[in-house]
């Protein structure tokens, strides 16, 4: 084609640039992409092409037929550059669609879901219990749960001799001063003395947290449990605020199906004390033959009383011008009431059959 380029033959110009024609439109439509485009584009009509090459020679050619040659290589370029811009909108449509499809999220597509964490009913039970105390005004308190035994029993009213104190019952702790004896508190009541010493009356406060025994496992006892603590004091609390209060807790936590009473008990510090029971959830309270409340027909929920006056004198508070009430309950005692559950050990077995029951 180079050749025949050069020479300055209007017969041999037509036949060179028909022959780049029809080679191009089989050339373009072979094109299998864009760069395969733009090298046949540059071969053809590009700066080193014959197209190119003939424009050079036209001033060599005789002046009457330079205008004939000169429409005839823009209308074969022109043709030329039109079948290759077609071509490449089409191999850019192509591309696009193929990219399109490669990027395409089918959002329909099912997935392999991520298990996602959940709040273990123990928790469930305390945020509920703390959520209906906090609507009644009270504030929510903590303590540690490495205590002294002055928080856990003396500021307490619980005398030395009292047999809670004995190794038996109390996890003692091998830290600080020995005659400070620090336990791992076997209540949460030592957080009543702590925020007392803390803050002047008036106080409505409900605590939780981790309490330890030296228990032996069994369908009822752990070592380690949950209690949420109770205390409200203020100038003229009487016993009756304090059943209405639990009365109401438990109309709140239970039910109306429910039924709930007080009885007479023992705490070191309060005076009275008492015990609330609810109905037995197994039995509805027959007790016949009920492995859950052993035949009693009720559960002890929640140990209360009014404040001893020697807890208030050992925190600082004057017991002739305030009084006020405590309160505690098991919160793993408190969820297999209200779920039916039979064993404590459940809370700690960690089986997801178990624990997928409470998704909360
Ligand atoms: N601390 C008592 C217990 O663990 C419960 C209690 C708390 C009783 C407050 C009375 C007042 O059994």
């Amino acid at each position: 084609m180079d050749d025949a380029t050069n020479v300055t033959d209007p017969m041999n110009l037509a036949r060179t640039l028909e022959t780049l024609r029809t080679a191009t439109i089989t050339g373009v439509a072979e094109a299998a992409d864009l760069e395969a485009l733009a090298s046949i584009e540059a071969s053809s009509i590009g700066r080193e092409s014959p197209i190119a090459a003939a424009r050079r020679n036209l001033g060599k050619m005789a002046a009457d037929e330079r205008r004939d040659a000169g429409r005839l290589i823009n209308e074969v370029a022109k043709g030329i550059s039109t079948i290759i811009g077609d071509r490449r909108d089409e191999l850019q449509a192509e591309a696009s669609a193929a990219a399109i499809k490669a990027e395409a999220i089918d959002v329909t597509v099912d997935y392999a879901e991520m298990a996602t964490g959940r709040l273990h009913l123990i928790q469930q039970v305390t945020d509920e219990v703390c959520d209906i105390f906090v609507g009644l005004g009270y504030h929510i308190a903590e303590g540690p749960e490495a205590e002294l035994a002055w928080y856990n029993f003396d500021a307490l009213n619980t005398p030395l001799a009292h047999p809670a104190r004995l190794g038996m019952d109390t996890m003692y702790v091998d830290y600080g001063e020995e005659e400070d004896g620090m336990v791992l508190r076997s209540h949460t009541s030592p957080i009543q003395a702590r925020y007392m010493e803390l803050h002047d009356p008036p106080v409505y406060l409900v605590a939780p947290g981790k309490a330890y025994r030296n228990d032996t496992i069994d369908a009822s006892h752990l070592p380690v449990f949950h209690q949420i603590e109770g205390l409200a004091v203020d100038v003229s609390i009487t016993f009756s605020d304090l059943k209405g209060t639990l009365a109401e807790f438990a109309r709140q936590f239970f039910g109306s199906g429910t039924r709930a009473r007080m009885r007479p008990h023992f705490f070191p510090f309060t005076e009275p004390s008492a015990e609330l029971d609810v109905s037995c959830f197994n039995c509805d309270g027959s007790g016949s033959s009920c492995r859950v409340c052993k035949g009693v027909g009720w559960l002890e929920m929640i140990g209360c009383g009014m404040v001893d006056p020697n807890v208030f004198a050992a925190v600082g508070y004057d017991p002739e011008t305030v009084s006020g009430f405590a309160f505690g309950m098991g919160v793993e005692r408190l969820a297999m009431v209200r779920h039916g559950i039979d064993s404590i050990r459940h809370f700690v077995d960690n089986d997801v059959r178990f624990l997928n029951q409470f998704p909360g």
